[in-house]
C-alpha cells in the first residue's frame, strides 16, 4: 500500500489512476476536497478495492496517526498543496496553513510511524515531496536552465511556501534520517485540470466566447510538461531515486505564454472552429500583469535522465493536442469544477490594459 496526499487534484489523480491501471498495489488516498480535488475525476475507480479514499487534512495528526497504523503504507507520495500562484497573492493564509504548516505536521505523523517500524520496513520506505521549479525564482534570458544546484529564490507567496515545505522535507532527512525523495518540476497540463491555470482556463474561456487573458506583455517562459510525464517521472524516483536527493523534471519545452495561447487557438480552429468561421485568436485580450510576475523558468532534467534514465513520452505538440481533444469531450467535468466567486476577483484585478 501507498499513501497519496492530494490525490483528487490534478496531478495527485492523474496519479492515482495511471498507479492503479499499472499496479496491483493498493493506493490509500487521503485528499481535503478543497475547491482543487474533485472525486468526479477518480470516479472510474467507484467499486476498486485497490483504492481508498479518506477525505481529510494533512496536518490531521490524529486522523493520519490513524490511517499510518491501519493501512502501514510502505511509501508517502505528498501532492497535497495550495497550489496557484494568482490565488497565493489572493490570499496567502491557506498556502502557509498547507502547504507550510501541513507539511509540517505530515512529516511529524509519518515520522512517528517510520520510527517504530522494523528494520526492514524503515529501511525501504519512502516519503516522496512534491514540488515545483518555481522555488529556485526567476530566470533572466540567458540564464542556464534551473539545475538541482540553483539557489532557492522564490517569488511568489505558493513558490515561498513550497520553498519551505522542501526545506522541512530536507531537515527531517538530516536531522531524523527521514529517508525521503524531493521532485521539482515545471509546469504540467493535461487532463483534469483545473481552469484557473493558464492552457485549460485559455481553452475553456476560447470555447465559452469569453476573452482570453494574457497578463503583461504574454512574454513570460513557462516550460511545459504533460501530466502523465510528471506521474511516470514520480514512479522512476519512488523506485530508484537516492535518498535525500532532489530531481527536477521537465520537458525541455520552453514557450512564451502568448505562443501557448495561439497554440491552443489554432488547434480549436481545427478541432472545432468558432460558429463565425472566425478565428479564436480574435478573443485574446492583453491584460494588467501579475504582481511580481516571473519572467522565466527552464528546467535543466539531464540528473534524472542520467541516474535513473527517466525521459518524457509526449512533446508539447501531441501532449497540447490531446489535451484541447480531452477538454473538447469533458465539458460537464469542466463545467461542475468552475467557481463563481474566484473568477469574479480574477475579474476584477486583471482588467484589460488601457
Ligand atoms: P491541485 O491544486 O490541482 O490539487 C491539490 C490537491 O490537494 C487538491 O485535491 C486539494 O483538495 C488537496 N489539498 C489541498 N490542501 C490539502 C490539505 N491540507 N490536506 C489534504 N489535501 C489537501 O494541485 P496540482 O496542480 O495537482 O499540484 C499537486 C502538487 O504538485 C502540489 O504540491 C504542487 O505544488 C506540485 N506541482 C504542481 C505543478 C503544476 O504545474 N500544477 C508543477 C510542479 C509541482
Ligand atoms: P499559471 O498557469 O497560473 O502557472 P504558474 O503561475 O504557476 O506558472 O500561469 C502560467 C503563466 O501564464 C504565467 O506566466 C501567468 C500566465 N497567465 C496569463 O497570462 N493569463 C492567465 O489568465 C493565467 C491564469 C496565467
Amino acid at each position: 500500500m501507498i499513501l497519496v496526499t492530494g490525490g483528487a487534484g490534478f496531478i495527485g489523480a492523474n496519479f492515482v489512476l495511471d498507479w492503479v491501471a499499472g499496479s496491483d498495489e493498493p493506493v490509500l488516498n487521503l485528499d481535503k476536497l478543497t475547491y482543487a480535488g474533485n472525486l468526479e475525476t477518480l470516479a472510474s475507480l467507484n467499486g476498486n478495492t485497490r483504492h481508498v479514499f479518506v477525505q481529510g487534512d494533512i496536518g490531521d495528526s490524529q486522523l493520519l496517526g490513524k490511517l499510518l497504523a491501519e493501512h502501514k503504507p510502505r511509501a508517502v507520495v505528498n501532492f497535497a498543496a495550495e497550489s496557484h500562484v494568482d490565488r497565493s497573492i489572493h490570499g496567502p493564509g491557506d498556502f502557509i496553513e498547507t502547504n507550510v504548516v501541513g507539511t509540517f505536521r505530515l512529516l511529524e505523523s509519518v515520522r512517528g510511524y517510520w520510527s517504530a517500524l522494523p528494520e526492514a520496513e524503515k529501511a525501504a520506505f519512502r516519503f516522496l515531496h512534491v514540488s515545483t521549479d518555481e522555488v529556485y525564482g526567476s530566470l533572466k534570458k540567458e540564464d542556464p536552465a534551473f539545475t538541482e544546484e540553483n539557489k532557492y529564490e522564490p517569488n511568489s507567496p505558493y513558490s515561498a511556501s513550497k520553498a519551505a515545505s522542501d526545506h522541512l522535507v530536507r531537515a527531517w532527512h538530516h536531522t531524523y534520517g527521514l529517508p525521503v525523495l524531493t521532485t521539482n518540476c515545471s509546469n504540467n497540463y493535461g487532463p483534469y485540470h483545473f481552469p484557473e491555470k493558464l492552457i485549460p482556463l485559455m481553452i475553456v474561456n476560447a470555447l465559452a466566447g469569453k476573452p482570453l487573458p494574457v497578463y503583461g506583455d504574454g512574454m513570460q517562459v513557462r516550460d511545459w510538461l504533460y501530466v502523465k510525464d510528471h506521474c511516470s517521472a514520480i514512479r522512476r524516483v519512488l523506485e530508484a531515486g537516492k535518498l535525500g536527493e532532489t530531481y527536477n523534471v521537465g520537458g525541455w519545452n520552453e514557450k512564451p505564454n502568448i505562443e501557448i495561447v495561439k497554440t491552443v487557438c489554432a488547434l480549436l480552429d481545427e478541432l472545432k472552429p468558432r460558429a463565425d468561421g472566425k478565428p479564436y485568436a480574435e478573443q485574446i485580450t492583453y491584460v494588467t500583469d501579475r504582481p511580481g510576475h516571473d519572467r522565466r523558468y527552464a528546467i535543466d532534467a539531464r540528473k534524472l535522465e542520467r541516474e535513473l534514465g527517466w525521459k518524457p513520452a509526449e512533446t508539447f505538440e501531441t501532449g497540447i493536442r490531446k489535451t484541447v481533444e480531452w477538454y473538447l469531450v469533458h465539458g460537464e467535468w469542466v463545467r461542475n469544477v468552475q467557481s463563481g466567486a474566484y473568477r469574479e476577483w480574477v475579474e476584477k484585478q486583471y482588467k484589460a490594459a488601457p
